[in-house]
């Protein structure tokens, strides 16, 4: 039997990169040739801009691949103009997507500016009409060939479905040995709770256990495990503080963060941790051991653009 697959569930999208030397003034207009030195202001200019293929899932799934495992990502593709974009680049980091869905569609996109003088990054993102997986988009898929399937946080009630089916099988089918993740990112939507109790593993943004009120990552942890399920994993990265974690057993585990020499790009960085977390986690190390490496590769991926060279 070939080497099992890890696969990721979510979107994938084109993300323009804008790279610049601090965050544009409204109505202003950047260009690379812009002058840095304007009468009476600060200048700005467009140090590079790239276009990469984005979204959670598909950027954990490059990573993964990147650090050796047999990675698929499943979303639904856009067929359209740039579909040949997104099977190249998909095939060139090693991942697999045979077995998603190709669907006439304008192609999600995110507009993204890095500021150079403040290492932040804002997003603007739009789907028009690219449909999300279907709720039984996992039935056709051959789940013995997987040992782990990692949830973004989207389309919650189809993938709570696509969850219940996976639960589903792996109870009349003991020699189905899968690991289900899920990520909870974007704040202030309710509807995200359910996941909760979905994964035996639980990655949380910052963003999320702030909205709840918490204000470091040790009592985020803490007081949001009881509403995960008995046995599972709360993870909770805190960019430069590094990350959290609650054991099934209710203790919590730390991992200081990595700091690169400059930080020049965080587009990703939180879908980096998680993919060098179940990397980790997958080959059977503690928690603790997989928080200290996703903090590394996390860290050492904000130093570059886009995710290579990784640790
Ligand atoms: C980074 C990212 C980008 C994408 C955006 C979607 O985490 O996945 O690649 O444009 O978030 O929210």
């Amino acid at each position: 039997m070939p080497e099992r697959r890890v696969m990721t569930v979510g979107m994938v999208c084109v993300d323009i990169i804008n790279y610049v030397v601090r965050f544009p003034d409204e109505d202003t207009d950047v260009g690379s040739n812009s002058p840095l030195e304007v009468p009476g202001g600060l200048g700005n200019r467009c140090l590079d801009q790239q276009w990469c293929r984005g979204g959670n899932a598909s950027n954990s799934a490059t990573v993964l691949s990147l650090l050796g495992a047999n990675a698929e990502f499943f979303g639904s593709i856009p067929q359209g103009d740039l579909t040949s974009f997104f099977e190249e680049d998909f095939r060139r980091d090693r991942v697999h997507v045979d077995r998603c869905p190709r669907l006439a569609a304008r192609t999600p996109t995110s507009c993204v500016i890095v500021s150079a003088a403040s290492g932040t990054r804002t997003i603007v993102h739009s789907n028009s009409d690219l449909p999300e997986l279907p709720a039984d988009a996992l039935r056709r898929l051959p789940l013995r060939e997987y040992d782990w399937i990692h949830f973004e946080g989207r389309n919650i009630a189809n993938v709570n479905k696509m969850v219940e089916y996976v639960r589903a099988e792996r109870e009349k089918n003991p020699e189905l040995k899968l690991t289900i993740s899920v990520e909870l990112e974007k704040a202030n939507r309710p509807e995200l709770d359910t996941l909760f109790s979905l994964g035996e593993v639980v990655f949380i943004s910052k963003d999320v256990a702030m909205s709840k009120g918490f204000t470091d990552m040790e009592s985020a942890v803490r007081g949001l495990k009881a509403r995960t399920l008995p046995g599972s994993v709360l993870i909770c990265p805190w960019g430069e503080l590094g990350a959290a974690a609650c054991l099934a057993d209710g203790s919590v585990v730390t991992s200081e963060a990595h700091r690169p020499p400059s930080v020049v790009d965080t587009v990703g960085a939180g879908d980096t941790f998680i993919a060098a977390c179940i990397w980790r986690l997958r080959r059977g190390d503690p928690v603790n051991r997989a928080l200290r490496t996703a903090c590394v590769v996390a860290g050492t991926k904000v130093g570059v653009k886009g995710f290579r060279p990784l640790p």
